[in-house]
């Protein structure tokens, strides 16, 4: 006898209900796809001891529900960081605390974007932010840049151009510390001309800042938010890349009728409070050490990557020389089809994405992101040597 036919819920979806495409993660020998941090590097002890603390101190409070902002001795901290570091005049009320800064993002966007709206980016973009911005119905513009950010003169076109189509623009978004995918930071005159550019249009810029602590060379550049006085910015930080993606945590900033409309697509409840109190406990301590341990260990991977890139492909590609971050941004030759070899490269052992998956209008298949942090350096010099040897196998530079 047949068994029940299985339930069929093809005529209950909501319109707008997708199904999810993100596979589950896999990593090849050399793993260069996806900016993981060294997990010789977490600290793991010090996070426990900073929860056990934290739990005799406060654990009782995990019998009520969180606040759905999110830990307020935290929310305090993350201020008080911006201040000192970002030169941001904050109060703990402007702060919320989110699940990874993933969160954040797709909080505001959700509270900016009707379907049609356009939004603009980097050419080139963080994939999680691009899939959120599409997801809820955005068309989503990239801007070109060189190694300082914005080309102003392009940024004004594309607003002139949107605005005169009669398109609803709602925010520029930037990763402007070691951008990710391409590398670089945006210069201090880029973000003060990406601030008034952006004012003539009355667009909001929103700022992902969440790489700015892994700088391990060079001069600090203020943060876009701090040159803002009139409420045109939108900030938003993680602990994923200070401390581990799998805590889940990052925050927003953002001025009160912003934080209202995106809080109400916060869902259930406030962010995790286990995570929140080994952190909040964490920091406070710990947490300059850890990040200079972390950035003296990337100086030394990148530099191998480095190495291995000048000695592959010296000549033939160029690419990126971050001062701090996780990625470089490498550009082969006109033609490389980086996108076709992508997934032979992964059987062979060497895992990257290539430009097109970062780009609004899938240029760039001729360009790779690879990424530094995972790694140890030998690693890195050994896996960039693997994948000369793989494109060599394969005939994918143009004669
Ligand atoms: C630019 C940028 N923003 C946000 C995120 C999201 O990170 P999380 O949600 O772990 O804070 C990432 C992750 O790679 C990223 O690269």
């Amino acid at each position: 006898m047949p068994g029940p036919q299985p339930f069929n819920y093809d005529k209950l979806f909501a319109k707008n209900a997708q199904v999810n495409t993100r596979a589950p993660s896999r990593h090849a020998k050399y793993d260069f796809a996806v900016a993981y941090p060294d997990p010789d590097n977490l600290p793991l002890e010090g996070l426990a001891d900073s929860l056990r603390t934290a739990l005799e101190r406060e654990g009782r409070d995990l019998a009520y529900y969180p606040e759905v902002t999110g830990l307020p001795s935290l929310r305090q901290w993350v201020a008080d960081k911006l201040a000192r570091d970002r030169n941001m005049k904050l109060t703990a009320d402007d702060v919320i605390l989110t699940a990874g800064s993933g969160e954040a993002i797709a909080m505001v966007i959700q509270a900016l974007t009707d379907p049609g709206d356009v939004c603009l980016t980097e050419e080139y973009v963080y994939l999680g932010t691009m899939r959120q911005m599409k997801r809820f119905g955005s068309e989503v513009v990239g801007v070109k840049c060189d190694g300082e950010g914005f080309v102003g003169s392009e940024l004004r076109a594309a607003l002139k151009r949107l605005t005169n189509q009669g398109k609803k623009i709602k925010y520029v978004y930037t990763i402007p510390s070691f951008q990710n995918p391409l590398g670089w930071s945006m210069s201090l005159a880029r973000r003060k001309e990406l601030l008034s550019i952006t004012r003539e249009y009355s667009v909001p810029v929103f700022e992902d800042d969440c790489y700015w602590d892994l700088r391990f060379e060079g001069e600090d550049i203020t943060s876009i938010h701090s040159l803002d006085t009139t409420g045109q910015v939108i900030y938003c930080g993680s602990f994923s890349k200070i401390l581990a993606p799998g805590m889940r945590l990052g925050y927003l900033v953002a001025p009160k009728p912003v934080l209202e409309r995106a809080l109400s697509f916060k869902a259930g409840g406030g962010v995790n409070q286990f995570a929140a109190l080994a952190i909040d406990e964490y920091v406070r301590h710990h947490l300059k050490e850890h990040v200079d341990d972390q950035n003296q260990a990337l100086r030394a991977k990148r530099d191998a990557m480095l190495a291995a890139l000048g000695e592959n492909f010296g000549g033939i590609a160029t690419w990126s020389v971050p001062k701090g971050g996780l990625y470089i941004w490498v550009t082969f030759p006109e033609g490389t089809d980086m996108a076709a070899l992508q997934e032979t490269a992964f059987n062979e052992g060497v895992g990257y994405y290539h430009g097109a998956q970062f780009s609004p209008e899938g240029k760039g298949k001729n360009c790779v992101r690879l990424c530094f942090g995972h790694p140890d350096a030998k690693t890195n010099y050994d896996g960039v040597t693997e994948l000369a040897r793989i494109m060599e196998r394969h005939g994918v530079l143009p004669a």
